[in-house]
């Protein structure tokens, strides 16, 4: 697994909220959407943790070209999208989840529309991303460009806590709740299609 270090306590924390999903339906496999995988490490993990299947989707065409050399099981599927309309079916997922990747779509509120289309009806959105959309660590290899967008207009753009609560609030998500890890980084969001 290649999880960076800063990711790994909220990523334990999804893990365990998918591991209780799964409980409440037995004999029944997760159906796990990602948005924004990159090059496909969390999507590996949780089909490796959950046993879920995983479709995840990125718009870089060669982050998807990477993901696909990396997965070595046909549970996990990867495709190039946008997460601002996606290419699937109604009610499709049981859970949408993200790492690092909602500050970074153009539409939020799409990204939040499509996201909700494609759950199940009690389905679970999921988002890990940086708090304040900027990263705090100056040692992290992304932190230079966070830094550097800090100072631009559209840097009150990025996520605080509330607004990311607000955000999948008023897009419709019930039973919202965001946490922080324990450095405050990092938070883990999530909501309930009802
Ligand atoms: C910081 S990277 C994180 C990638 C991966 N989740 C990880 O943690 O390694 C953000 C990702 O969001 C993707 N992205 C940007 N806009 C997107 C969109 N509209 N829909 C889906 N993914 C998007 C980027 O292509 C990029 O791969």
């Amino acid at each position: 697994m290649e999880l960076l270090e800063n990711e790994i306590e909220l990523v334990e924390k999804l893990c365990e909220r998918l591991l209780l999903e799964k409980a409440k339906k037995p004999n029944t496999r997760l159906n796990i959407l990602e948005i924004g995988c990159g090059s496909g490490k969390l999507a590996i993990h949780l089909n490796e943790v959950t046993g879920g299947k995983v479709t995840a989707i990125d718009p870089v065409h060669e982050r998807i070209v990477t993901a696909k050399q990396k997965a070595q099981t046909s549970e996990v599927a990867f495709g190039v999208q946008s997460a601002e309309k996606l290419d699937f079916a109604d009610e499709s997922f049981d859970v949408v989840v993200s790492l690092k990747a909602l500050h970074e779509m153009t539409n939020l509120w799409d990204t939040l529309q499509e996201s909700l289309r494609v759950l199940k009806a009690g389905g679970i959105f999921f988002a890990i991303d940086w708090i304040g959309g900027v990263a705090r660590t100056r040692s992290h290899s992304h932190a230079k460009k966070y830094f550097a967008m800090e100072s631009k207009a559209h840097a009150t753009k990025y996520f605080t806590m509330k607004r990311l609560e607000d955000e999948l609030s008023k897009a419709g998500f019930a039973k919202v709740n965001v946490e922080a890890n324990k450095e405050c980084e990092l938070m883990l969001a999530e909501g309930e299609k009802t």
